[in-house]
């Protein structure tokens, strides 16, 4: 069987445009599996649009794994990436076990943030046949440490920093990489220096494939919706209606 590396290298190759949404549950991954996107990825944005906390920090490994389990059961024909949450891979051995056991619980691959920095880390889950998505840019997880989500490459100093971290993700042998929230002319440059696939996020139409969290698309976080995204329904506005119309048959509506 062809593995993720060349058929994504592959993709880029034929410029096929990649579509990737997150998903954490059976019945969203199944749907957005049946609606044929490239790869799902069970994000640990979870942590913020399922679970109700304010960012990705305190996501745990036992929460990426009940969701990983539930997401598989739904999909059969994406690629399942899970995402390993923060503190999970400081070490290229927690990396490992931590790894093997999200591909235990259905994900294909897992990805994990940072670039130079972790490319050690990359490296030692791909010798062990782990495929990695790699994620560089705005980290989320590191949302404290740099004090809010801020567009990432705006110097020169910035700019060939992140080149560098692209270049050694590819070179620890990710089959790809999220860019998040950089800027689109770079976004634009290190897609073009790649031989692996850029995926890109809040990072301009340049990038070899768009991913984005499904809540956002479909509309079912209207507590934030962020500017990049153009949602694409409101399911929250549906799900309200639905709601009233089911309370008021209950209360007010003929007896059945
Ligand atoms: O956790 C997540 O959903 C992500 C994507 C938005 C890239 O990392």
């Amino acid at each position: 069987m062809i593995s993720l590396n060349d058929s994504y290298r592959n993709a880029k190759h034929d410029r096929r445009t990649l579509v990737a949404l997150t998903a954490y549950d059976y019945p969203t991954a199944r749907l957005v599996d049946e609606s044929g996107v490239d790869l799902i990825l069970v994000g640990d944005s979870l942590g913020m649009v399922v679970l109700g906390y304010p960012d990705t920090t305190v996501v745990s490994i036992a929460d990426m794994l009940h969701h990983t389990r539930a997401a598989a059961r739904g999909v059969t024909r994406a690629t399942l990436v899970a995402d390993l949450p923060k503190g999970s891979y400081e070490s290229g051995e927690a990396a490992l076990i931590n790894a093997r056991l999200l591909i235990a619980a259905g994900a294909h691959a897992v990805k994990l943030e940072g670039g130079q920095d972790r490319a050690g880390i990359i490296a030692a889950l791909v010798e062990q046949g782990i495929s990695v998505l790699a994620h560089i840019g705005m980290l989320p997880q590191q949302i404290h440490e740099e004090g809010g989500y801020r567009i990432q490459g705006r110097t020169p100093q910035q700019a060939e920093r992140l080149m560098e971290d692209a270049l050694s993700v590819q070179q620890a042998g990710a089959f790809a990489v999220v860019l998040e929230l950089v800027t689109p002319p770079l976004a634009r440059e290190i897609s073009e220096r790649l031989a692996i696939p850029t995926i890109g996020i809040a990072s301009g139409n340049e990038c070899d494939g768009q991913i984005r969290v499904l809540h956002d698309v479909i509309g079912l976080y209207p507590w934030f919706r962020p500017k990049f995204v153009e949602p694409k329904a409101d399911v929250a506005g549906v799900i309200r209606d639905a709601v009233r119309a089911f309370a008021q048959d209950v209360r007010g509506g003929p007896a059945s």
